[in-house]
């Protein structure tokens, strides 16, 4: 994701902070600025693309100053571009802002300030904070910073410099990693610790709403009422490529983690209690919704498994006709395009060449098509008709794991979005999905406590050569995903099954100690489910099922059972994925497979 950095000291600014912003550039990224402070006021330099970029701006155009903050920006809010990238500032370049997370209620608070007469350039919700900072600003920046928070929603790390001010640099953090490098005369914020590692070792890990305030005193921090408080270093002994994974080994094991967050930010100021379902870039109408007579979703690989969620979670809750396919299949069966169908790409990368194609031949034939991805200004959303962002942050590790949540997540929103366009469901059980959805941040990090077992069975199971996955409904979709999981890290052979499709052929595979993983959340497919675990164990088959807390009846059908929070059927698939991930994952750690960049594979499939 973005990543920060911020200087107080006595050296030049400017190249500290390229250096830590490069240190911070496997986060990905897609613009870069600084912005320095001295006795003239503040300058900013920013441009769209690579560091390289910025740095040849930095050379035509140096800028001088001992004080600075400087950014990395991976797009949410608003395309690439040199107006969106950061340092933010207001009007009168007074006050400037770099910010990591997102800004749950920024649309609310720029009305509120353009009503008071201020002036918006970019279409980030960042720019927001120095306004709000400006508008509280009584010659006290700590005192305007923390009023600026008390109304800010959402998760935030920011660094703020004021003209006003020049001697210090003020820094916060809430739901968003920051941390305070201690150098000898010299100071550091960052998002991360590599950021800092080539100036010190000894950092502050900053708590949400811990405010800290860099000067040539040294650091002072600030709990949420002002109060000084005081805190331990911690003394980095790590190296700075273990410091990327953030203490994780590997990018997949990181990404696997950073689902839960990722899930929240997806649904952030789009799901609320209090309020419909907002989608800034979907502008479907009731009325075009009515023209529709059918729906196509395709995509590739892992996007087109969060597609058949899609499929179920759009006819229940929308109650219209989906047809669900592969990119590479879809655009050569001359399939029934015409103006009454809408057409829905998932592509994380947004780069996919048979994907790109689906969306361009659909658009010919005169069909509406909505873009799901992960990468702001990527071509399938410069091209879609409507683009819904799937807030998942870059995704490094080759096998995709939280986009792959985020895009369940869209499928979920865009299902309830159309079900209330629809009136398919009342304002009531709307509400109660909406309840349900808020949880699964949470329920995703319990189902993550759940290691143990799932280590165990990798230990046990490694030396196989196949695998086998069984579910029904949409333990079925997820089902899908676990194998391809499984087998592109692990290059373990597996096939996923429906349940019911065993007798038709596949049960000729299983004997003694043929390896089964059975997904049995679906409680109205959960008998039928048994009965296929009862085939193939009286085969012999090893079975660990994926079960809803509760369902205990299932450790008599199975060898082991790992158990999932409650949530309601359709929402399940979010969670029954992540112990099929960590199957994977340790599977192919105890095989040691190179997990993140397995081998054969790209990241992004950009030729056919
Ligand atoms: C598997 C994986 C791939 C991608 C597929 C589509 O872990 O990542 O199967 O899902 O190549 O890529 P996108 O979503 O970028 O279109």
């Amino acid at each position: 994701m973005c990543g920060i950095v911020g200087y107080f000291g006595l050296r030049e600014a400017a190249p500290l902070l390229i250096d830590g912003l490069q240190k911070l550039e496997y986060r990905g990224y897609d613009s870069a600025g600084v912005a320095i402070s001295n006795e003239e006021g503040i300058k900013v330099s920013k441009c769209k693309g690579r560091l390289a970029n910025l740095e040849s701006k930095l050379i035509e155009t140096p800028l001088k100053g001992n004080v600075g903050i400087g950014h990395t920006r991976w797009a949410t809010h608003g395309e690439p571009s040199d107006v969106n990238s950061h340092p933010h500032s207001n009007s009168k370049i007074s006050i400037s802002v770099v910010h990591n997370g997102i800004i749950e209620n920024y649309l609310k608070l720029r009305e509120w300030l353009i009503s008071k007469g201020y002036e918006f350039l970019s279409e980030t919700d960042t720019e927001v904070i120095p306004n709000l900072i400006d508008y509280y600003y009584e010659g006290n920046l700590i005192e305007a910073v923390m009023k600026a928070v008390s109304s800010m929603e959402g998760s935030y790390a920011i660094g703020v410099i004021c003209s006003k001010e020049p001697d210090k640099l003020v820094a916060v953090r809430k739901d968003s990693p920051l941390i305070v490098g201690l150098g000898k005369n010299e100071s550091f914020i960052a998002s991360d610790i590599p950021a800092v590692l080539n100036h010190t070792r000894d950092i502050y890990l900053l708590e949400d709403k811990e405010f800290v305030v860099l000067t040539q005193q040294g650091v002072t921090l600030l709990n949420e009422m002002g109060e000084e408080i005081t805190k331990e270093p911690y003394h980095v002994t790590w190296n700075a490529d273990a410091a990327e994974k953030g203490g994780y080994e590997d990018f997949m094991l990181k990404e696997i983690h950073e689902q839960p967050k990722a899930i929240k930010d997806t649904m952030a100021s789009r799901i609320s209690l209090d309020h419909d379902i907002i989608l800034d870039k979907i502008t479907i109408t009731k009325e075009n919704l009515k023209e529709i007579d059918r729906i196509f979703m395709v995509a590739c690989g892992t996007a087109y498994h969060a597609a058949v969620v899609g499929k179920y979670a759009i006819e229940k809750l929308a109650k219209i006709p989906v047809e669900v396919d592969i990119a590479s299949e879809f655009r050569y069966r001359e399939p029934l395009i015409t103006e009454k169908s809408l057409v829905i790409v998932v592509s994380q990368s947004g780069e996919t060449a048979d994907t790109l194609a689906v969306l361009r031949d659909s658009k010919k034939k005169g069909a509406r098509v909505i873009a799901v991805t992960n990468v702001v200004g990527s071509s399938v959303s410069r091209e879609a008709d409507d683009v819904l962002y799937t807030w998942a942050g870059p995704e490094i590790a080759v096998a995709s794991t939280k986009a792959y949540v985020t895009q369940l997540i869209a499928m979920y929103i865009i299902a309830l979005h159309f079900a209330a366009l629809k009136e398919s469901l009342s304002s009531e059980e709307i509400y109660d999905i909406k309840k349900a959805m808020l949880e699964l941040p949470t329920l995703a990090e319990e189902t993550l406590e759940n290691k143990d077992v799932l280590q165990k069975f990798a230990d046990q199971t490694y030396m196989e050569r196949d695998m086998f996955f069984l579910g029904r409904g949409l333990d079925y979709a997820v089902s899908m995903e676990g194998s391809l999981k499984l087998k592109e890290i692990s290059y373990i052979h597996s096939e996923a099954y429906a349940g019911g499709e065993l007798k038709h052929g596949p049960i000729a595979l299983i004997e003694k100690g043929t390896v089964v993983i059975a997904c049995v959340t679906q409680s109205y497919l959960a008998d039928k489910m048994v009965s296929n675990i009862k085939e193939v164990v009286t085969r012999g088959a090893k079975v660990i099922a994926i079960a809803l807390e509760g369902n205990t009846d299932i450790e008599k059908s199975v060898d082991s059972v790992i158990y999932l929070p409650k949530t309601l059927d359709i929402l399940t698939p979010v969670l029954s994925v992540i112990p099929l991930q960590l199957i994977a994952y340790y599977v192919a750690k105890q095989k040691a497979c190179d997990v993140d960049k397995p081998r054969n594979l790209a990241k992004s499939v950009t030729v056919e």
